[in-house]
């Protein structure tokens, strides 16, 4: 591949590889069956990002395993609808058409182990995205380094990742532990806690220890998100609850050095994400929402009329789903919006007119001052919708 012999898309890929194994000193390659690819969205990778993904599918790059897109900067059916200006949809337009090119699935989303891309316990990957990084390693147990759009990629191409760093044993396991001290029952908590874990001991794997009940997947996904926003966190494991965690032994982490968080950092966590306490749209779904979350705000907002617009994120997948089981059609209803292929961060939020946003993720409120001059308010979903209606 490298020597141009299957063509030189494959060729420019492989280099790209090559370069980063050598780079991070990997023995080899191995193969994958999985990629997510990030650098989606017009608004994150301008014109050169433009420029070099036509190239390359022009080149003849073609995926030669299950890969899917992380979401893209527009609702891809109703951007029109939304808002979103004429000049930024022709650019994205041509970002999907390359990748489609590219026989990369444009699921557009974040949430890729909800939309069929779910790979198994172990598995080697190569994923994209820094949230579903921290999901696919530490809630599924598959192997996958915290890595570019490029490099993610490069291995949809040539269908293999050097092996360094989270695709070796040894360097999964936790380098610290985490001794949580506050009744963490809500996902914004959960979400504020994977924060304070981030800030405090940045690119680390923690084991967590001492919450009061296993987390259910919403709040995993949150926890993780929260933790790579503000740490570039890449994997961590729940004591009794994540899938590598049950085969620690006591030597894994006897030696460890001891973090404690308690409900006094999450509040101040929680405070210091909070811009403004006035808001004009809330913003739900950073993480994509899943199924329970759009079930969730339906039975709160059914019946109901919203003074704000709540929108929900999600991919088309989940959004197919909650339309059959009518949940769409409760929170669209009440006045809602749930709109696929898309986030707050990633999409022009600001040229959409929206410019003070309430939101449930912390991972949510670190982008939005920076990527949409956007002041934030931190609410829980109950908090969310009473101010809303
Ligand atoms: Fe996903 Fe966008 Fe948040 S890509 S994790 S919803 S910033």
């Amino acid at each position: 591949m490298l020597e141009g012999k299957y063509g030189e898309a494959k060729a420019v890929a492989m280099r790209l590889l090559v370069t980063l194994g050598e780079v991070f000193e990997a023995e080899r390659m191995v193969p994958v069956n999985s990629v997510q690819v990030s650098g989606v969205s017009f608004k994150t990778i301008g014109e050169p990002g433009l420029q070099y993904l036509e190239d390359l599918s022009n080149k003849g790059a073609r995926s030669t395993i299950n890969a899917t897109t992380n979401p893209a900067g527009m609702d891809l059916r109703r951007w029109r609808r939304l808002g979103v200006p004429e000049h930024f949809a022709k650019k994205q337009l041509r970002i999907v058409s390359a990748f489609k090119k590219m026989k990369i699935s444009t699921a557009c989303t974040c949430i890729p182990y909800f939309a069929g891309n779910r790979p198994k316990l172990g598995a080697h990957i190569a994923w994209a995205e820094s949230s579903a990084v921290t999901f696919a390693n530490s809630v599924i147990g598959a192997r996958t380094n915290r890595e570019g759009g490029p490099g993610a990629l490069a291995s949809a191409i040539v269908g293999r990742t050097p092996l360094y760093r989270l695709h070796l044993s040894e360097n999964r396991k936790p380098t610290h532990i985490v001794n949580v001290e506050s009744q963490t029952g809500s996902q914004l908590e959960y979400s504020a806690l994977g924060y304070a874990i981030g800030e405090r001991i940045s690119q680390s794997v923690p084991l967590i220890d001492g919450l009061p009940r296993a987390p259910n997947l919403d709040e995993l996904k949150a926890l993780g998100a929260g933790m790579a926003a503000s740490g570039a966190l890449a994997l961590y494991h729940v004591r009794d609850v994540t899938p590598e965690a049950r085969n620690l032994r006591e030597d894994d982490y006897r030696k460890l050095e001891t973090v404690t968080i308690g409900s006094k950092e999450i509040h101040e966590t929680l405070e210091k994400l909070s811009t403004t306490e006035d808001f004009d749209h809330v913003c739900l779904g950073c993480p994509h929402m899943s199924l329970t979350e759009l079930r969730n705000v339906a039975t709160r907002v059914s019946g109901k009329k919203l003074k704000k617009p709540i929108w929900c994120f999600t991919s088309r997948n989940v959004h197919s789903q909650a339309q059959r089981k009518g949940y769409v059609n409760k929170i669209t209803k009440a006045g809602g919006r749930v709109i696929n292929d898309t986030c707050m961060v990633v999409a022009p939020l600001e040229e959409m007119g929206v410019h003070s946003v309430m939101t449930d993720s912390c991972k949510a409120a670190h982008y939005l001052p920076s990527m949409c001059k956007s002041k934030v308010a931190l609410g829980t979903i109950d908090q969310i919708v009473e101010s809303s209606t």
